[in-house]
């Protein structure tokens, strides 16, 4: 039931309301239906029928853990879209061998006591074990004084509502072994995760790209590999069109790769937002291959937009970055990023290594073709050479801190980009304005005229991309008309192009390493990302946990 009609009933029952959040209605309801049964005379009202109860009547996403004084040795956690873990320490038993989860008492079947953990998030339970039970939707945890056992409902709601409290199955399933480290977890030398996450990204891609790329060797041939997707390239290059679906950031990396992406593989790419596609019930064939981009794995949008495309029969492709997440187990194949966790809520290392993955998946779906080998060639040597160069642009570190410095006390931002770096302007600003607390906004250059124009002056700061592409030339004489507006602009361009883009100075001007084109995205975001934190560090607010944002977004 939508919460507002459930948070009702309750109030017409009496019960008052301390938030406005709809999380707060569930524990009043589970009082509400604890309080019911025993008006009604069941003094014997379980723990279990009160939250099946309690969860016949949620909708949306959630993963809830309840607790309670009227049953003081019991626990129990349920899930339906949202992520769950629960995390199983054998003590004195350090050896992780994927054994099936024995039940019933903290013993495993070796004797030795179990300790249990339960999470939405591996990070969260990774310092203390790796093997983990993922908790399916309609699964209930229950813990008992002593015991443990999981068992499945039907919780698809029949006609009548009612299916969760059919007869439950217990569940044996083996344990699954989280693939990470704890120093994953660690910030290290850094004070914040933004901040090791900015800096790692050389590592980060270098991950993301190793065993995939293949140069030289006894044919010499420059080549991608992504093993996911090999039994799907095929069909993929068939498709009538590609569409890509995210939000956020995860969005953002998708458009950054969509011109190369058209350009190697000549099949149409269209771009979609999650939440839009399914407000729109926008139209999906069975001739499309429908690729999801996701950190997590777990966004409730992105989720339900795969649920939707599943049903319209598309070929589903996942880019996560999280193995065993929702998306990963429910598309029909992918590629997993391997950025390492990100902590972080503000998304830095997985969008460089997102571009990179689907700059790959373009040489991979473009194929062999003669008339395109150059070009692909060039981008393989690019790619191999990416690291390198995040380590150059990463130098800009102080020089990011002093125009930050610069920046504390504005209001607004603008970032002017186009072609490959329209989605660096989307993505720079939305790093600042989820971090920094600053309204940043991303616009496409060649929509300056249409609008935008209007709001310059001598005050509003604009960072405008002009690093060394096709669209060079249209980005310098967007720098000529909004310095004859007076505008204050901060120009972004290749190494050794100061005075091209800004000739007898007055701009601000941020040099960064030339790459080939469609791998330019990758450097030229690293000093927005630097920007950001540096901004949100002076102005003292949260760089790790920004305001009212969670990493995983599960709810609708
Ligand atoms: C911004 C950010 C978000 C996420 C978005 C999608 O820094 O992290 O915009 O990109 O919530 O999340 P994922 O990629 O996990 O689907």
């Amino acid at each position: 039931m939508y919460f507002q009609v459930l948070k009702e009933t309750l109030v017409r029952h009496g019960f008052t309301f301390e938030s406005e959040t709809d999380t707060e209605v569930i524990p009043k309801l589970a009082k509400f239906v604890f309080d019911k049964a025993n008006e009604e005379g069941d003094q014997t009202v379980t723990f279990s029928q009160v939250v099946l109860e309690v969860m016949r009547h949620l909708e949306g996403a959630y993963a809830l853990i309840f607790k309670s004084r009227h049953y003081p040795n019991e626990l129990i956690a349920c899930k339906r879209g949202s992520p769950l873990l629960l995390g199983v320490k054998e003590l004195n038993d350090d050896v992780c061998n994927g054994s099936a989860f024995h039940d019933a008492k903290f013993l495993s079947k070796n004797g030795n006591p179990k300790e249990l953990f339960l999470s939405s998030d591996a990070n969260a339970i990774i310092e203390h074990t790796k093997k983990v039970l993922v908790i399916e939707d309609g699964e209930v945890v229950h813990l008992k004084e002593g015991g443990v056992s999981i068992l499945k409902f039907n919780n698809d709601k029949g006609r009548n509502g009612d299916s969760l409290s059919a007869r439950p199955a217990s569940v044996q399933r083996a344990l699954s072994i989280l693939e990470m480290e704890v120093e994953q977890i660690n910030k290290g030398k850094y004070k914040h995760y933004m901040q090791k996450e900015i800096h790692e990204q050389p590592e980060s891609l270098t991950t993301t790209m190793r065993g995939r790329l293949l140069r030289g060797g006894s044919c010499k041939a420059k080549t991608v590999l992504l093993g996911g997707l090999k039994d799907h390239l095929k069909t993929i290059r068939r498709s009538r069109r590609i569409v890509f679906i995210g939000c956020g950031t995860s969005y953002n990396a998708a458009l950054a790769a969509r011109p190369i992406l058209e350009e190697l593989s000549g099949v149409p790419v269209t771009m979609e937002i999650a939440s839009d596609l399914l407000d729109r019930q926008g139209p999906i064939y069975r001739e499309d291959t429908a690729v999801f981009v996701s950190q997590s794995g777990e966004t409730a949008d992105t989720l339900l937009a795969l649920e939707y495309t599943l049903e319209n029969g598309a070929l589903c492709v996942g880019i996560t970055n999280t193995v065993g997440s929702v998306i990963a187990r429910n598309t029909h194949c992918g590629v997993h990023i391997n950025a390492g966790c990100e902590i972080g809520v503000a998304s830095t290392k997985a969008y460089t290594s997102q571009i990179v993955v689907m700059a790959m998946l373009a040489l991979a779906i473009g194929g062999d073709t003669i008339t395109k080998q150059e070009r692909r060639e060039a981008i393989i040597d690019g790619l191999f050479d990416l690291p390198n160069k995040i380590r150059e642009v990463l130098k800009l570190d102080q020089e990011m801190k002093d125009l930050a410095k610069l920046l504390i006390a504005e209001q607004s931002l603008l970032v002017f980009g186009r072609g490959y770096n329209y989605a660096t302007a989307l993505e720079g600003a939305l790093k600042v304005k989820e971090v920094a607390l600053m309204h940043s906004e991303g616009i496409l250059a060649g929509e300056m005229k249409h609008g935008p124009l209007a709001l310059v002056d001598e005050n509003l700061p604009i960072v405008v991309i002009a690093t060394h592409d096709a669209c060079f030339s249209k980005q310098q004489s967007v720098i000529q008309q909004l310095r004859a507006r007076k505008g204050r602009l901060i120009v972004m361009c290749s190494k050794g192009d100061a005075a091209s883009v800004c000739p007898g100075g007055g701009c601000r001007v941020i040099e960064v390493p030339q790459v080939e084109d469609c791998l330019q995205p990758v450097v030229n975001i690293v000093p927005f990302q630097l920007l950001a934190y540096h901004l949100t560090v002076l102005r003292g607010y949260n760089v790790d946990q920004p305001r009212n944002l969670a990493k995983s977004v599960t709810t609708q």
